[in-house]
């Protein structure tokens, strides 16, 4: 029967004493790690969050506390009360920051017993995920959940920190709302009160942001959850958190400074790496020229080579005619890739690339005094030659080709070089390289919606010398939107967005919304910008991303509590579940089976 503290009072955590506290009397409280028991001692190491103590049992502590210990078990909650003596040199643990130090037990009290977990309580074990995640409170037991979760703490704390320091305001924005959109479905809650109408969850809080400029709060950041119902993937969640800012009065160069400084400092105060700023920047052009992507990882080189000049009118047909009509042929070299790919290999990764639509992948191997290769054939000796040059090949160099439309050629090489650099370990995993990409497109055609879609929102203004460009060449404007990307991965984004009425109407409808969806869906932004609205900007980092990234994480559930599955559920609560009909009657909801 539960018994309170049971006359214990904790004194400290279970790492916190060190060799200065021998002779000390303390309490620790906590769950019983592992227990040994030879006979007329008993070793148990007592877990907390801080890490672990060993605890003595022996004829100091008297013959009651002796026995009563004698049935402690794995996960058994436990107060001990005693005193902290040094161990024998001979037996230090240098595995633990307590190893050199015990806990002498005089008083124990056994608060709740626990039955066998499932799995063992210990760092990187390799039990599966959903066990993991049905189990979430013993998993978040493990010294390395713990830590990434104190990490996250620190993080946000720091951020809110810096924030204010730099004269932001914390603010929270709604989660029941009329849609926002950035890309992903909404998710939908029905409305009691008003039948047949439906809230929507925040895909993020970007148009509160917005109309809180208008407001004039001038600087403004919330850590807020977004919800997204799209596929799961290792750095996706269907219910994300992020570091949301906005700014009024600014352009860009203030954006990204105020970032850096924030990203500098959270790197600084939780793992202690200093970041140099400012970060490099390169245009969403060049990073797709030179790595065939938007969030290039530059830890590695490898980077493409346009062969298009090079090939134009050769004479094997496939490369000739990709050129002649748009398209381009572009390379990788794999420096040395010779001893390490196979014929085989080579085979694997055209059916890679394949993977991204290309329709097959070219190569030369430079061996010594000849060259191996499906296509030199159709080359001739100058045109090999040029080939060479341009990819700085030299023997034992493997040249990976793929000529495509510049969409198929940059998606298939852009992976391929990300591949190969994990298959033959070109990653310096030391390394924490941040890269500002800048000058994105502000449209997309999209071929099944048959309209412009905004790359970023349709809230992100386009460059101020392309603005003519709207009305006569959309897809060639270039966007006042910027994303940075840590070592490939897209760590945040942001734009400079509209701030008048007029210019916001004009998106719209080359977004293809009429006037009247327009002014039904967004027309609360239209008219508040009637209202003086400062010119503004700001940007949202994807906190679990940035959490992943600090603590060297494979995947952002890693980084949080209670995190979802692939098919969008919570293993331990079983959540999404069927409800109540009566619940479902209130809302006038009928559910229909759909396949
Ligand atoms: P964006 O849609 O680029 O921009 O999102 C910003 C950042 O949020 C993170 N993120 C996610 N993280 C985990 N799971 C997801 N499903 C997920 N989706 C996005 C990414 C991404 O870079 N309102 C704009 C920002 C702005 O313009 O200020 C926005 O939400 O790290
Ligand atoms: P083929 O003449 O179709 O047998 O192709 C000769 C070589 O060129 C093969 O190694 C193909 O994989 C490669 N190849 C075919 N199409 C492409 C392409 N679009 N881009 C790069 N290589 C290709």
């Amino acid at each position: 029967m539960q018994k309170g503290l049971a006359g214990l009072k904790r004194t400290c955590y279970c790492a916190e004493p060190t060799k200065a506290d021998a002779g000390k009397t303390i309490t620790l409280m906590g769950w019983a790690a592992k227990n040994r028991d030879l006979g007329g001692v008993i070793f148990v190491d007592l877990r907390d969050r801080t890490g672990v103590m060993q605890v003595v049992f022996n004829e100091e502590s008297g013959e009651e506390v002796f026995n009563l210990a004698e049935t402690i078990r794995s996960e058994y909650v436990i107060g001990v009360s005693g005193v902290i003596r040094e161990r024998d040199p001979e037996t230090y643990n240098p595995n633990i920051k307590t190893g050199e130090i015990e806990l002498v037990a005089k008083k124990l009290v056994i608060y709740s017993k626990s039955e066998t977990p499932p799995f063992y309580i210990e760092e990187d074990i390799d039990t599966n995920e959903q066990v993991r995640l049905k189990y979430r409170y013993l998993d978040l037991r493990r010294a390395d959940m713990q830590r990434n979760i104190a990490l996250r703490h620190k993080a946000c704390f720091v951020a809110r920190d810096y924030f204010n320091r730099n004269g932001f305001l914390e603010i929270e924005t709604p989660m029941l709302i009329k849609s926002t959109p950035e890309g992903a479905r909404d998710y939908l809650v029905p409305s009691r009160v008003q039948n047949g109408k439906f809230y929507a969850l925040p895909q993020s809080p970007q148009l509160y942001k917005q109309l809180l400029m208008v407001a004039g709060m001038d600087k403004y950041f919330q850590i807020a959850r977004c919800f997204r119902d799209e596929d799961l993937r290792a750095d996706r969640q269907p219910e994300f958190t992020q570091i949301d800012v906005e700014m009024s009065f600014v352009d860009i160069d203030d954006i990204i400074s105020i970032n850096e400084g924030l990203i500098a400092e959270i790197f600084e105060k939780t793992i202690g790496v200093k970041v140099e700023t400012p970060f490099p920047r390169i245009s969403y052009k060049e990073a797709m020229e030179r790595f065939g992507s938007d969030k290039p990882d530059t830890r590695f080189e490898m980077e493409l080579i346009d062969m298009s000049d090079v090939v134009r009118g050769c004479g094997f047909k496939v490369f000739a005619d990709v050129v002649a009509t748009g398209g381009s042929v572009r390379a990788i070299n794999v420096k040395g890739g010779a001893d390490k790919l196979s014929r085989r290999d080579l085979d694997g990764l055209v059916d890679f690339v394949k993977i991204y639509r290309a329709k097959g992948l070219a190569w030369i191997t430079i061996a010594e005094g000849e060259l191996k290769s499906p296509i030199t054939k159709f080359f001739t000796d100058d045109e090999i030659k040029a080939m060479l040059e341009r990819a700085n090949g030299e023997v034992g160099d493997v040249i990976l080709f793929v000529a495509d439309k510049d969409e198929i050629v940059f998606d298939a090489l852009g992976n391929l070089r990300l591949e190969l650099a994990q298959r033959l370990n070109l990653i310096d995993k030391s390394k924490f390289n941040f890269l500002w990409v800048t000058q994105f497109p502000l449209l997309e055609y999209d071929d099944e919606l048959k309209r412009y879609v905004a790359i970023h929102h349709p809230f992100t203004s386009p460059m101020d010398e392309d603005l003519d460009l709207l009305d006569t060449d959309p897809l060639k404007v270039r966007a006042k939107a910027y994303d940075i990307v840590l070592n490939g991965c897209e760590l945040g984004g942001g734009s400079i967005r509209i701030y008048d009425s007029e210019l916001q109407s004009k998106m719209f409808s080359l977004l293809g919304f009429s006037k009247e969806v327009a002014h039904e869906r967004f027309g609360y932004l239209l008219d508040a910008f009637k209202y003086g609205t400062p010119p503004h900007g700001g940007i949202a980092y994807g906190l679990d991303r940035l959490i992943m990234l600090l603590t060297g994480s494979e995947s952002i559930r890693d980084v949080m509590a209670f995190p979802k599955v692939q098919n969008a559920s919570e293993p331990m609560t079983n959540a999404p579940d069927v409800v109540d009909p009566k619940q479902l009657m209130e809302l006038g909801i009928k559910v229909v089976n759909i396949e």
